[in-house]
């Protein structure tokens, strides 16, 4: 029955903060595309966690008066909380200071050990502590009193390293790298993040430092106990762990999963993904994931959003006033995946209100009211022929033109696609003007007609709004008197026109999606 595997992860977030706008928006688009492919039958693994190793967290938590691990301890929750809270069905979620990440982590560094890719060397260098990078001094920047910051995070850097560390063998990766990429053009996405890495590694790399000996917040390495895994040697090995590497209660897991369709991640951290990520993999001899993602910057008056900029709207907050569907749609559908884009207030107030509420809100609302009205809450048989009609010519396209746009992880093409039938259907509702067919008793069939196809566009625009909207979706398929929504595993076939059953009871309910007045809310995303 299944289609086969499918297994994406988001990035394994570091502990230094709680969840904000920016990690929820990766996180939130994984969830979509993860509940799209169960609902078109594959079987799926979805990893996220906490990146909790390192020298960003141990100072952390020494600001705290904590031990790491108390800091980490006492940030699980929050990450668990805002996962729940936004409705995140993960399968995994890893904590890189869980034993089972340690045996990862040792296990692979000790393989490219004894596969002669590391050797012990010494570098000093700018390091920024907040992205746990060197970077060259070319690529540093300078605040206004000529001091260097970091290009990413614009934060002060400061000199690292001098000490014997180890180091992986990036440089000689330039070539297979380069021939990877050649020979996996969609591997970077999109296209424009794929040009950069390029361009990137045809400048030359250098070797990289994979181990600390300076503090011991990390994983030991086994051959050589007094260095830790530097933190990004830890962290991306995560996604292994995460569908079961090195763990005797999950045999055979890894092997039938490996590689990952998808890594999503924001534009920051690509060089990672494009550049060490695959050339660890490719060192170690196992194949490399499908795609790494590459999203862009959510911005609020075209700065990046970030916990530390004191932009501090947390995703709970906009959930008490949106809930939390209307939160995942306006992310989903009005930030195109790929591309920075603005958010703000105003602009969510006006998505909410044109397509939730007075298109796919209003729809159910009125055609259940009708069915309720005319024939007294029971699905009424259409008619022969009835199933040649304007809805069922959208409905017919629709799979096909939503599976496209979730190939592309076009979730904004995707939404419209199903706004599109939402759209039509009320059209159609307004064209046939049941409220005036009631009135004759000879169109009593057309009126039978009307209501049917009306309710069977709500089921089917239910289905597609599901990956995005999955309680409301499993809502307007209670009130429809249809099963559980959660255990579709055939989209393309539950969608087809016509599955609604004549007699089932149909439930009116209160609006899903009452309208709001912007002028009402106290609440700036800034
Ligand atoms: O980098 N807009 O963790 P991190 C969109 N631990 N996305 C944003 C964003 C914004 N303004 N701000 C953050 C790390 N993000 C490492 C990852 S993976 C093996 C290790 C999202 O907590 C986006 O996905 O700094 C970005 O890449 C990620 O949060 C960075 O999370
Ligand atoms: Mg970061």
């Amino acid at each position: 029955m299944s289609k086969g595997t499918f297994s994406i992860t988001t990035p394994i977030y570091y502990v230094n903060a709680a969840p904000h706008l920016g990690t929820a928006y990766t996180t939130v688009g994984a969830d979509t595309l993860s509940r799209y492919k169960r609902m078109d039958g594959y079987d799926v693994a979805f990893v996220t966690g906490m990146d909790e190793h390192g020298q960003k967290v141990a100072d952390t938590a020494a600001e705290r008066g904590m031990t790491p691990q108390e800091w980490c301890d006492s940030m699980e929750p929050a990450f668990r909380e805002a996962w729940d809270l936004l409705n995140i069905r993960y399968t995994d979620f890893v904590r890189t200071t869980e034993p089972r990440q340690a045996r990862t982590v040792q296990r692979f560094w000790n393989d490219l050990h004894g596969k002669g890719w590391l050797y012990k060397g010494s570098y000093e260098g700018w390091y920024c502590v907040h992205e746990e990078t060197y970077y060259a001094e070319s690529d540093l920047e300078k605040d206004e009193d000529g001091v260097y910051v970091c290009p990413e995070c614009k934060r002060p850097v400061e000199r690292a390293g001098g000490e014997e560390n180890w180091f992986f063998k990036l440089s000689a990766m330039q070539e297979p790298l380069l021939r990877f990429y050649d020979e996996h053009p969609d591997f970077i996405l999109p296209q424009t993040r794929r040009n950069e890495i390029v361009k990137f590694v045809e400048g030359g790399l250098k070797d990289l430092s994979i181990s600390r000996s300076t503090f011991d917040w990390g994983v030991p390495l086994p051959f050589d106990e007094g260095h830790v895994a530097y933190v990004w040697a830890d962290a991306l090995l995560a996604y292994f762990t995460g569908i079961g590497y090195a763990d005797p209660g999950r045999e055979g897991e890894f092997d039938a999963r490996w590689p990952y369709q998808y890594h999503f991640v924001g534009k920051d951290i690509t060089r990672f993904h494009c550049v060490i990520w695959p050339a660890m993999l490719l060192a170690a001899g196992l194949p490399v994931p499908e795609h790494v993602f590459g999203h862009g910057f959510l911005l609020t008056k075209g700065e990046k959003m970030s916990k530390s900029k004191g932009n501090g709207v947390q995703p709970k907050d906009l959930v008490k006033i949106f809930g939390v569907d209307a939160y995942r749609y306006y992310f989903m559908s009005d930030v195109q995946f790929g591309h920075d884009g603005n958010i703000s207030m105003e602009r969510m107030v006006q998505v909410y209100n044109a397509d939730l509420a007075n298109t796919w809100g209003n729809l159910v609302s009125r055609v259940f009211n009708m069915c309720g009205k005319y024939f007294g809450g029971t699905v009424p048989a259409a008619p022969a022929g009835a199933e040649s009609n304007p809805l069922a010519q959208v409905a017919e396209g629709l799979y096909a033109a939503y599976d496209a746009c979730m190939r592309d992880v076009d979730f904004t093409g995707a939404a419209a696609a199903v706004q599109k039938l939402a759209g039509a259907a009320n059209h159609y509702v307004e064209d046939s003007a049941p409220w005036n067919l009631a009135k004759d008793p000879a169109k009593a069939d057309d009126l039978a007609a009307v209501i049917y196809n009306a309710l069977e566009a709500c089921r089917i625009i239910a289905l597609f709004m599901a990956p995005f909207m999955p309680t409301t979706s499993a809502e307007v398929f209670r009130r429809l008197g249809l099963g559980a929504l959660e255990e579709c595993t055939d989209i393309e076939a539950a969608s087809a026109w016509g599955r609604l059953p004549v007699g089932n009871r149909v439930e009116k309910g209160d609006p899903l999606f009452p309208r709001l007045d912007a002028d009402a809310i106290d609440l700036d995303m800034e």
